[in-house]
């Protein structure tokens, strides 16, 4: 079963800050102070991270991380999501966040652009509110129960 939890800024979100420094090699620092962090569970156990804080104008994400063993299972999607719909549920405007260049296409998959000059292997990638879209269906015209005609 998949589980997802929140913490608030400030909060000893100890399980997601492990599995932040087993993929990153950094973990708890100040941003945490400001920082929403959210903790997927797979199967039990602790499985995947990320977190957003606001700042000028901007909600960011960032320190999005599955374990490696478990990548490709869909976790990385969610945790995206869980970002998206919580930034959604503040009425965000702008979304901003900086991605390392082979991982652009997993956030451009959810509408993430790239914007301005990439630097040091990292693109700054932005989302504007309005084009944030968390339909699964994507208005597909296969045959299923959310099917609108
Ligand atoms: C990037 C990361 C979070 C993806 O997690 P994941 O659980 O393996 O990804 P998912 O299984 O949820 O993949 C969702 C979709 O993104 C695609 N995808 C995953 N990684 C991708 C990548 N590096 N580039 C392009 N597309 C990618 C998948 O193919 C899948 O596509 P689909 O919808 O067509 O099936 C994970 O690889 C990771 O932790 N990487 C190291 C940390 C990192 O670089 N984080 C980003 C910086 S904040």
């Amino acid at each position: 079963m998949v589980e997802g939890k929140w913490f608030q800024p400030g909060a000893d979100a100890a399980e997601a800050f492990a599995i932040r420094e087993k993929v990153f090699g950094r973990g708890r620092d100040d941003m945490d102070k400001e920082s929403w962090n959210v903790l997927v569970w797979f199967a039990g156990e602790p499985a995947a991270t990320g977190r957003l804080w606001w700042r000028e104008g901007a909600f960011w994400l960032g320190d999005i991380a599955v374990l490696p063993e478990l990548r490709g299972r869909r976790l990385g999607d969610l945790t995206l999501r869980l970002l998206l719909f919580k930034a959604e549920t503040h009425a965000a405007r702008l979304l901003r966040l900086v991605s390392p260049m082979d991982v652009t296409g997993f956030f451009a998959k959810l509408g993430f652009k790239p914007e301005g000059e990439a630097a040091g292997g990292q693109q700054p990638m932005l989302l504007r509110g309005e084009d944030l879209c968390l339909d699964t269906c994507k208005g597909c015209k296969k045959d299923c129960p959310n099917r609108k005609d």
